[in-house]
């Protein structure tokens, strides 16, 4: 280490104390916020050459800082680079070391700039890229949930409301049901860009700055659509991490509730689906067990999700403007929920590829619960023309009919069903076949065979 009086705090000449030890280990976010050294290298590198095309700096000044951000950059990427706590954050281990590198003239590099805006650049460029790669994550799930729908169309299993035996559906339309939401998802991630794409660097600490700077050029330079409107907005601003937490929570709580349905269906009790020893655990004592603990993992994860998103809305909840160490936090929340959502996406696609649906089970199931009553009281509105309310009232005297005798409704005789209506003929025993009522569901997004056939074309060919 090369001894300049750059080796100590910024703040060495106004503060003459060493800060407390605790506040040391506490008031440091170098652990954490070094994930942003890529964009805060970047960031450096636009702001440097925009001060010389300002002629804010020199040529040779401009070009001796990007030589050692690059150094620096590639020190880190080779894991070379020595993190110092006593250096506080990634902005101030990283201007440290451009110090030791080309010298005293590294001084200039934080002119017309304060960490303030600096951070929230590197922060919105972060989250950016980020949105990139949870957005990537979601194109594999949703192709793997087409491929298993796919081979799915034809296989008939109850829905259920209220867990109970609603109607019969093909799995593929279940599954399809949450590619609407991971696109959902998709588009809520890409519309929080608006506001990612605002590009913060200039705003200084909080009032923006007298020097003669271009933030339509670092703007350009760094990928932001414009620089943002008020410098006191600018620094206090963290809805965007709002933005993108509550992204992130509304997708764990997708990937909760599939997660609840396959734990379900997985129990015993439902035995709907299986999944291979690739996706389940033992347990210590019970040798016969093979429990879904990853699909657990899921739906718990989600409250983590809700936490993160909670505690920012908390932090930020009468904060004054601008800026506070009480924001620092914001990135730990963050990097946590984005790492899990990745793993979270990562792990149910493992485990869709490693699933399949007991067909046998599941028909039997859609046998039973008197789950075609809705066709039958459909078909004596469109062939008996009854109001649906005479026919809901006549169907339901049937059901108890059915129930009394121990019979399922397509175990019941034509001479019985004419009993409690006599307008009805042979062709009222079709309404009782699982496939025939699955595929009468032909309006615009119901469970017909064509339908998802139509749907799974349409999302095959997006990107
Ligand atoms: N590490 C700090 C954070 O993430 C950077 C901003 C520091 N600004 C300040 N005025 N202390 O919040």
């Amino acid at each position: 280490m090369s001894k300049n009086k750059n080796n100590e705090t910024i703040w060495g000449s106004r503060i003459k104390k060493n800060t407390s030890t605790l506040f040391r280990k506490v008031g440091n976010s170098i652990d954490i916020d070094k994930r942003l050294y890529k964009e805060d290298i970047a960031g450096s590198i636009a702001h440097v050459e925009m001060l010389f095309k300002q002629k804010i700096i020199s040529f040779k000044i401009k070009n001796k800082i990007i030589y050692g951000l690059n150094k620096i950059e590639k020190e880190i990427k080779n894991k070379k680079f020595e993190f110092q706590k006593k250096y506080e954050d990634i902005h101030i281990n990283i201007e440290k070391r451009l110090f030791q590198i080309i010298g005293e003239e590294a001084g200039y590099i934080h002119t017309a700039r304060s960490r303030n805006d600096q951070v929230i650049t590197d922060f919105k460029m972060w989250i950016k890229s980020a949105t990139k790669e949870i957005n990537n994550n979601l194109d594999r799930l949703i192709k793997s949930i087409i491929k298993l729908a796919e081979k799915n169309i034809y296989t008939i299993m109850p829905g259920f409301t209220h867990l109970k035996n609603a109607q019969a559906i093909s799995f593929a339309h279940y599954l399809m049901a949450h590619v609407e939401m991971f696109n959902r998802d998709k588009k809520k991630f890409n519309s929080n860009l608006d506001n990612l794409n605002e590009n913060p660097l200039g705003v200084a600490a909080l009032t923006g700055t007298s020097f003669n700077i271009d933030r339509n050029y670092t703007s350009k330079k760094l990928g932001f659509k414009k620089p943002t409107n008020n410098s006191i907005d600018t620094v206090s601003d963290r809805d965007f991490v709002l933005d993108f937490l509550y992204a992130v929570s509304v997708c764990s709580m997708h990937i909760s509730r599939i997660a609840e349905d396959f734990i379900i269906w997985n129990s015993d009790a439902f035995n709907l689906i299986n999944l291979s020893d690739k996706v389940v655990t033992g347990s210590s004592i019970m040798p016969q067990k093979k429990n879904p603990d990853l699909l657990e993992y899921l739906r718990g994860k989600s409250g983590n999700s809700y936490g993160n998103l909670l505690s920012m809305l908390t932090i930020l909840k009468g904060l004054p403007l601008s800026y506070f160490k009480d924001l620092q936090d914001d990135k730990e929340i963050v990097f946590k929920s984005n790492d899990t959502l990745i793993d979270s996406i990562k792990i149910l696609d493992e485990i869709l590829k490693n699933l399949s649906p007991n067909k046998k089970r599941m028909l039997e199931l859609a046998k039973s619960g008197y789950i075609t009553a809705t066709d039958l009281a459909d078909y004596l509105v469109k062939n008996h023309s009854m109001s649906f309310r005479e026919a809901y009232q006549k169907t339901a005297v049937i059901v108890n009919f059915a129930e009394n005798k121990k019979k399922k409704l397509n175990e019941l005789s034509l001479d019985e069903l004419k009993k409690i209506e006599p307008k009805l003929n042979n062709n009222v025993l079709k309404v009782f076949n699982l496939e025939n009522s699955v595929n009468s569901k032909k309006s615009y997004g119901g469970t017909s065979f064509d339908n998802i056939k139509k749907m799974i074309m349409k999302y095959k060919k997006q990107k």
